[in-house]
Order: C-alpha cells, then structure tokens, then sequence
C-alpha cells in the first residue's frame, strides 16, 4: 500500500563510542543515509536525518578498566572522533547527540516506566554468576571458560570468537571472573523482559505482508527470526553504566544497551526539535527510516518496533535499508584486531580526498552480499573513473571554454539531431537515478550519475570542437553551450554523491541556485555566464600509495599472528650428558651463496677457527645470501655430515622460527673469536 508522507525521517545506527569509526560504518550505514538525506532535500522535501553515539554496553565498561579511566572518559574521547570523522566526510546529520546525554537518559527512563506502568514487562528470577570478591554480578562478556564446542580457554560468556558460536555463560567450562579472575557462583537476579512472542503474530503481519517490498537480506532475515518463534527478552542488566531501571527495586540495574539505544534516535529528536518532535515520531504521514548494518536487523525490524508498539503513540518504519557487511582485502573487519581502515588515520593519509572513499564505498557497497574493499580497486576507481572520466570531462569542458571563450558560456545555435540525443540521454539519467534512490540502491544509482559524464566524454569525443574551431565557430559555440551544462548538471546529479566535488562543479559554472528538479535541463547556465577558473577534480593515486596501505595492513596482519603466538610445548626433559654430547659452536660466515636449483638452500663457507667447513641451510626464503656475510652464527659442530644436492653440509647452522614460520639464525650478542664454544 503505497502511503502519502509528507516528511522523512532518518535514523542511522548509533555507532559504539568504544573506538573509532571505519570504512565498514561508512558504507553500511552513514554514505547511504547521507546520500538518501542530500537527496530529499534537493528535492525540497521535508527531512531530517538523526545521529549519534551509542554510549552504554558492557563493552566501554570493559575498555575503562581495563585503561583504568572511567566509562564517560572512553566515551568522551571516542564520541569525539567519531563526530569528528563524519563532519569531516560530509554526512549531514542534523543533530549528531549521544545516549550519555541527560535528555537521553530522561526518555529512556520515562519510556520503559510507561511499558511498566502498562503491565507490558514479565518480570522473572532467574540465576546469573556473580562475582563474590568483586560483589557483583558479571555480564556475559566478564566471563570467560573453556568453549564446549572447540575447547578454545579463552571464550567469553556470549560467544567464543574462535569458533563463532553464540554461548550462555553457562555454558562455559572452567568459568572464571574476567574482573578478579575468581570462580563465579550462581546467584538469583530479577529482571524485567519484553514478550516479543506476545508481539509475533502483529510481527508476522506487520512485517511478512504489509512490507514484502523490504530488501531481500532483511525481509529474509526477519522471516527465519520470526519462524523460529520470538521468547521475551530481557530488558534490564545487573551493572553499574547505563540508564537507571527507574523502578523501586532495581538498585544496580541498568537498562538493557540495546533498549536505550533506539530510544537515542527519539531523545536526539526531542534534543534538536523540542518542540515538534512529536510530529516526527507520532504522525502517520512521517516516513521513519533506519539506516543500519545486517547485524542490528533483528533490533530494528524485531526488538524496536515491538516497544513502539508497545507504547501505542508512535509510528513504526517504514523501510530498514540494512547493507550486508564490508570485508578489507578478504579478512572481516575487526576493532579488536585493528584490522580496519580507520577513517581519522584515512583522513590523515588521503587529505582532501573524502569523496574519493566515498565514491569507492557507494559504487562496491555491500548492498545484496558481504563485498570486499581492496586498496587496488580503490586505486583503479579513483584512477579510470574519477579521474578518467568524471574528471577528464569536467576539465576538458572547462578548458575548452577558456580557450576558445574566455571563461564565458557561449550561446547555442541550432541544435544537431545528435546533439538533440545526447539531451535526450542525458535528460533520462535524472529518471534513472531518482528510481534507485527510491528503492535505496545507492550503487546502481551512482553507477547512473557516473553515466552523464560518460555522454559528455562521448558527447566531446564525437563532436571534436578543437578541431571545429579552425572552421566553425558558430559549431563550437553550441558544442561548449552543452557541454558546460552538462557540467551543470553533473554538479546537481553528485551533490548526494560526492558532496565536495559537485560543489566545485557548480563553483565553477558559477551555479549558485539549484535543485532537484533542474536536473535534465539545458538552459542552467545562461548566455555570457563567467566561469571560474578550473582546479583539478582528482588526482591520479600513484603505485607508492596503495603499496604503503597495503604495508599497514601486513604489518597489522604480522602484530596479530605475534600476538596470538602460541610457543611449542616444552620437550620431555633430557639429559645432562645428552645435552653435554651437544657440540655448539660460533662461526663466522665467509662466503653465502644460493644453491643452484633448490630454492630453499644456501651454501654457506665459515670460519670455524680450526680450517672452515661448509654447511648447506634451508633458510633462502629469509635472507639475501649478502646480507649473512660477515655475520657470525651458532651451529652444531659434530652433526652428522650429510649431502644435500650434492654438496657436503658439514654441521647445521641453528635458527629460531618465529610465529609466522620465518626462520631467523642465532647469533652472538657480541662478537666472539670463531670456534668457540656455546654451553
Ligand atoms: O551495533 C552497534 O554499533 C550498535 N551500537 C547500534 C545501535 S543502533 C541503535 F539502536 F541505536
Ligand atoms: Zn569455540
């Protein structure tokens, strides 16, 4: 059922303020409702888009002690990153607030009292470990044990990140305390749950008939929740960071993170527009949309509607738009790796070059499946589109009009049956673009947008003013005319886009006044306008710095592997004289060179202070046969004397192996005469 709104309203998923954000936040979420917002104002239509830092969780509380600074200091300090980086990428909310804010806390408080004052709550006792030392219960991430299902002894009480598995603390062999490290006990807690399976068959209704058209990931998504049949979820937790449980009996209890949180949207609300927030929340003719990654479906299109529905005044969404996730050069992002592109150290590397990312993020977005980001087809997009596309043309037509104009937009002649069609194209692209916004395929839209700058290479590439210019000026004077609105419009066509760089469109064709609406046309710049002078659009990303990303990366890929080292367990134990039968010397390495057809080896000649021995390794893949020369090594003096490739190796040279496999030699501290012994 097609409904007649008459404004919209925008959430985007309020990201944890325990770290900072990424390129996977960027293209799930905050690119395409800063897109969708742009969008519906050029068009002139009635919309605010509302953002803002998740701020509570067990997460932050985690991360303090573990710093030993409070909650509100980690969220101080990340909440100020965040808003930072997205101001710095254009996305325009209208209010950016965050779930610490007094305002916040009020309308969580007064939105769960009104459920319970409803009777909407189960209220149930159940048993929970607690913590005695620390006298105080322990949410599931304070737990840690042995994983039931892969023996992993570093699981966490919701899930064990080896094996993926969801768990309940419960669950876990061997539970410790991650506070106090001590053995927690069962103890009784009560608490307040919301019975969604009271909600379902509304659910059912709501969501698998009325809103067939939502995306397949989510509809798909919901509908296996919903099959597998919804239990009440609790609400309230047993911790000491969040928003109160404003009931008597409820000292220590906090509001479940994931209730307070959707509320945030409402308090950001009321904090930007106290006076007419209601009619964004409570009236039928406001289109509510949230913006969110896969991982908040269940909330969103579940958990969230269920309490609106609980409250009876609001409206429920219309559309969640949820993306699938972002991966980084195959691997899924991860905080706690620090396997992420991190948008403040992305602003720091590529200053200036915000759209670029926001071109690469909407035009590979995660729209139907997980997509994978790569900094060469970062490269290869800003190189042979941006640069060689949308920016050739936009110079070229600029250019041109300095050249043989100067500066100003000529007047147009009679219009040639080609350049007839081009309008016509070009006239189309608006059609097509406004027809994925609508139903939120950013990609394939963009994919459009991109398709007017292409008419206009082509446009140029066919009609060749330059070389009219000898004959026909009249010719060019037309040719430049439609060119340079083509210009125009590219600035119309990006602004959701690429914010920056339609702007610098319009700069300079010096349009000022512009909407939605005008897109298509060929009469946006008049007669004798004066241009600006052109700056460059884009600029070519060169080899050197993908390669320095691609580094970072494996170094963090490197710091990981080094962190997650496991050392081999120890050997049973040996013997004195066994050990004493060890003859351990100290060489020094005369010659080193690689053993012709057996990439593994080296021959190395060394000085072992009684005439020199030769001795075959397998370390080639670690070292240039140079760089050992002159270096000193430990080798076994009285191994057995074998023949490798033909050659006669007599000893063995010892090397550590490190956690990535690489094998390093053993030296010396200090120099040492050769031959001497090791013991
Ligand atoms: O997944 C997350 O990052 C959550 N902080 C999203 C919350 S969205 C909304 F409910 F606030
Ligand atoms: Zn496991």
């Amino acid at each position: 059922m097609e409904k007649n709104f008459k404004r919209t309203l925008i959430t985007t998923a309020l990201p944890y303020a325990n770290g900072p954000v990424h390129i996977g936040h960027l293209a799930g979420v905050y690119v395409p409702a800063d897109i969708y917002a742009r969008y519906l104002r050029l068009k002139g239509e009635e919309v605010i888009m509302i953002g803002g830092s998740d701020e509570h969780g067990v997460p932050i509380t985690i991360k303090a002690k573990a710093e030993g600074i409070t909650p509100q200091d980690v969220v101080d300090r990340y909440h100020k990153i965040i808003k930072d980086s997205f101001e710095e990428f254009g996305i325009t909310f209208d209010i950016y607030s965050r779930t610490s804010s007094e305002i916040h806390k009020k309308t969580a408080s007064e939105f769960f009292r009104k459920l319970y004052e409803k009777g909407e709550f189960i209220e149930k006792t159940s048993e929970q470990y607690y913590d005695e030392q620390a006298d105080q219960f322990l949410a599931d991430r304070y737990i840690t044990g042995t994983c039931p299902h892969c023996g992993n002894e570093k699981a966490y009480g919701d899930q064990c990140e080896a094996c993926g598995t969801s768990l309940n603390a419960t669950d876990l062999i061997n539970p410790k305390s991650a506070i106090t490290g001590n053995v927690p006990v069962l103890r009784e807690t009560k608490h307040w749950y919301l019975p969604l399976d009271k909600y379902e068959p509304f659910l059912r209704k709501w969501i698998l008939e009325e809103h067939k058209e939502w995306k397949p990931n989510v509809y798909g998504q919901c509908k296996s929740w919903l099959d597998m049949g919804l239990q009440p979820r609790a609400v309230s937790r047993d911790l000491d960071w969040g928003v109160p449980v404003p009931v008597d009996g409820a000292d220590g209890k906090v509001l479940y993170v994931w209730f307070d949180a959707p509320i945030g949207y409402i308090s950001n609300t009321i904090e930007l527009l106290p006076d007419s927030w209601e009619k964004w929340w409570k009236s039928e003719d406001t289109r509510l949309v949230h913006f969110i990654g896969k991982d908040n479906i269940v909330f969103h299109c579940i958990v969230f509607p269920t309490m609106l529905k609980a409250d009876g005044s609001y409206i429920l969404p219309d559309n969640v738009p949820a993306n699938e996730f972002l991966n980084l050069e195959g691997d899924k992002i991860s905080t706690s790796r620090n396997w992420a592109v991190w948008l403040h150290e992305y602003l720091k590397d590529f200053p200036g070059k915000q759209d670029v990312l926001r071109y690469v993020l909407t035009a590979n977005a995660p729209e139907t499946k997980d997509n994978d980001f790569t900094w060469k087809d970062f490269q290869a997009r800003n190189n042979n589109e941006l640069v060689a596309i949308l920016g050739n043309f936009v110079n070229r037509a600029m250019v041109l009009t300095f050249k043989y104009f100067e500066g100003k937009v000529p007047a147009a002649g009679e219009f040639t049956e080609y350049d007839k069609q081009t309008i016509a194209d070009f006239e189309n692209v608006k059609t097509e673009v406004e027809r994925y916004l609508d139903q939120y395929r950013f990609r394939d839209a963009l994919k459009e947008a991109m398709n007017l700058a292409r008419i206009g290479n082509k446009y140029l590439a066919d009609t060749e003013p330059w070389k009219l210019a000898k004959t026909d000026m009249a010719r060019v004077s037309t040719i430049m005319n439609i060119s340079l609105q083509i210009v125009a419009n590219l600035g119309i066509a990006f602004e959701p886009f690429l914010p920056f760089a339609a702007k610098k469109m319009r700069d300079f064709v010096a349009l000022h006044d512009f909407n939605w609406e005008e897109l298509g046309r060929t009469n946006l710049l008049k007669d004798g306008d004066v241009l600006a002078q052109p700056t460059l659009l884009f600029e070519k990303i060169e080899d050197s710095e993908i390669e320095a990303q691609v580094q970072k990366l494996l170094d963090t890929k490197k710091a990981n592997e080094l962190k997650s080292y496991k050392p081999a367990e120890v050997k049973e134990d040996t013997s004195f004289d066994d050990f004493m039968k060890m003859d351990i010397r100290v060489g020094t390495v005369l010659e080193c060179t690689k053993v012709p057809k057996a990439d593994k080896l080296l021959q190395f000649k060394i000085d072992d202070g009684m005439g020199g021995r030769t001795i075959v390794s397998g370390i080639a893949k670690y070292y240039k046969p140079e760089d050992l020369v002159g270096k000193q090594v430990c080798f076994i003096a009285n191994f057995p004397t074998r023949k490798l490739k033909g050659i006669e190796s007599q000893g063995m040279i010892l090397s550590a192996e490190d956690a990535d496999g690489r094998l390093v030699v053993v030296s010396p501290s200090d120099l040492v005469k050769a031959g001497c012994q090791v013991g």
